[in-house]
């Protein structure tokens, strides 16, 4: 298992580039699964989740060729399985986004029913429900959950999220693009991911109005075809960028971003003492202000709130911040992990129930801590960097499902940090 060291304190400076949306890149592959013609996805992040999206894609008979690194031309022609096993869901829970495209195409799906995990008891209820109202009939068996269309083809519907819900939203989109007749979909998460795969359908023959709000109407087509797309900038590592220039009191150019799907993002930053210019339209400079940093409460929401994605890197940034801040967290119901380890650097956080009361500035010391989810172990680096010493991170397989080639991004920005292979010393272990 692969650890990073960082010698903490080195203010970051230069420029660093943010890569394409792992959580819009994985509905996208999984959209592919809708057309038996080719579809080629461009700025695919090369992260341990898109690789495990990859293999789920070929395993149900796909063929995935990759000209470039981050390009990947996808034929879902020869679908021989209509199957995603326990091995591939247990390892990464977005592998149900394979049941909408399945279900829609071939009125048939089976997958397994991911079980709770680090942040969470995470089930999918309501994209289950969904099915159901488009006239699926959906059953577990032996902990899989086995959906079929009876007449092969699903049928339009009217369907109400009672939660706002990402992954679902999606997977019904993809569910009802192939169905007889309309769909509207009411409370729809409105993520610039849904947007983003909404616009790769569109340019696939679907015909969706209304994504990014909360309505969604989608009129069934008989058919979809090929398309080439590219993912948009991954809006969480750009937020991950912002905070780890102001804690590390340094200069960020933060380039290849879309400072649009983050506003709420800056918008608390910018509150918080950060100075984030904006010097075009894919471009921000980050620093902390003179000033210093100010503690400021915080509630994740669903978009265009302050995302739950970004809550534990800002609760990294509040240790720095004069004053008591509180982190309310109202996404999902386990995601202060990371608050432990934080505390054992010299952090003061008291958590009760959904928030953390964090009271800074308090100066952090290098400690050995341990990674407990891919949001969780970027404000670890984050704590790291800004910390006195040395600072371990154990576990770090969870970084590279969604963060790519953090060590190098990092290194050639000025971070005294490096990886370390339990097997092979020194070696760049996942980073490309
Ligand atoms: N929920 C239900 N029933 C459902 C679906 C969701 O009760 O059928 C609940 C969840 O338990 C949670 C809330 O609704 O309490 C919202 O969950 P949502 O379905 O929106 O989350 P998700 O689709 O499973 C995606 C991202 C997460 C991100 C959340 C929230 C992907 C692949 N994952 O998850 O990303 O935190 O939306 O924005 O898009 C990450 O990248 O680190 C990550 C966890």
């Amino acid at each position: 298992m692969d650890k990073f060291l960082i010698q903490g304190g080195k203010p970051l400076k230069g420029r660093i580039e943010v890569s394409g949306a792992k959580n819009s890149a994985l509905p996208c592959l999984a959209a592919t699964l809708l057309t038996p013609e080719t579809v080629t996805l461009h700025n695919v992040p090369y992260v341990k989740d898109l690789i495990t999206q990859r293999r789920l894609l070929e395993d149900l008979g796909a063929t995935v060729l990759t000209p470039e690194l981050r390009t990947h031309k996808i034929t879902a022609k020869n679908i021989e399985t209509f199957e995603a096993s326990y091995d591939l869901v247990k390892t990464m829970r977005a592998s149900v986004l394979a049941l909408g495209p399945l279900l829609s195409r071939f009125g048939k799906a089976k997958v397994s029913l991911p079980g709770g995990c680090a942040i969470g008891t995470r089930p999918i209820d309501l994209h289950l429900r969904a099915f159901e109202q488009l006239g699926a009939e959906v059953s577990l068996e032996s902990g899989d959950v086995v959906a079929t269309a009876p007449k092969g083809r699903l049928k339009g519907a009217e369907i109400d999220f009672g939660k706002v819900t990402v992954t679902g939203t999606e997977n019904v989109i993809m569910a009802a693009v192939l169905a007889a007749g309309k769909t509207m979909i009411r409370n729809a998460a409105k993520e610039p991911e849904i947007e983003d795969l909404a616009g790769l359908l569109v340019k696939m023959g679907a015909k969706i109005a209304g994504a990014g709000t909360d309505t969604i109407e989608i009129d069934g087509v008989e058919e979809l075809g090929g398309a080439e797309h590219s993912i948009i900038p991954d809006r969480i590592e750009t937020g991950t960028f912002i905070v780890a220039a102001a804690i590390t009191d340094g200069e960020l150019e933060i380039a290849k971003c879309e400072p649009r799907h983050i506003e709420a993002v800056i918008d608390q930053l910018s509150r918080a003492g950060v100075d984030i210019e904006t010097i075009d339209k894919s471009t921000l400079r980050v620093r902390r202000r003179a000033s210093g940093l100010k503690a400021l409460d915080v509630t994740t929401e669903p978009h265009p709130l302050f995302p739950t994605d970004m809550q534990a890197q800002y609760m990294t940034l509040m240790t720095q911040a004069a004053g008591r801040s509180t982190v309310t967290e109202t996404i999902f119901e386990n995601r202060f992990m990371h608050a432990s380890e934080l505390i054992r650097m010299g952090a003061d956080i008291t958590i009760t129930g959904n928030q953390a009361v964090v009271n800074g500035p308090k100066k952090l010391t290098g400690a050995r801590v341990n990674a407990s989810d891919l949001r969780a172990s970027a404000s670890l680096v984050l704590a790291g960097l800004c910390a006195e010493g040395e600072t371990i991170i154990d576990r770090v397989y969870h970084i590279d499902r969604g963060y790519e080639s953090i060590v190098r991004k990092f290194r050639a920005v000025g971070a005294d940090i490096e990886r370390r292979s339990e097997q092979l010393d020194g070696e760049d272990g996942f980073e490309v």
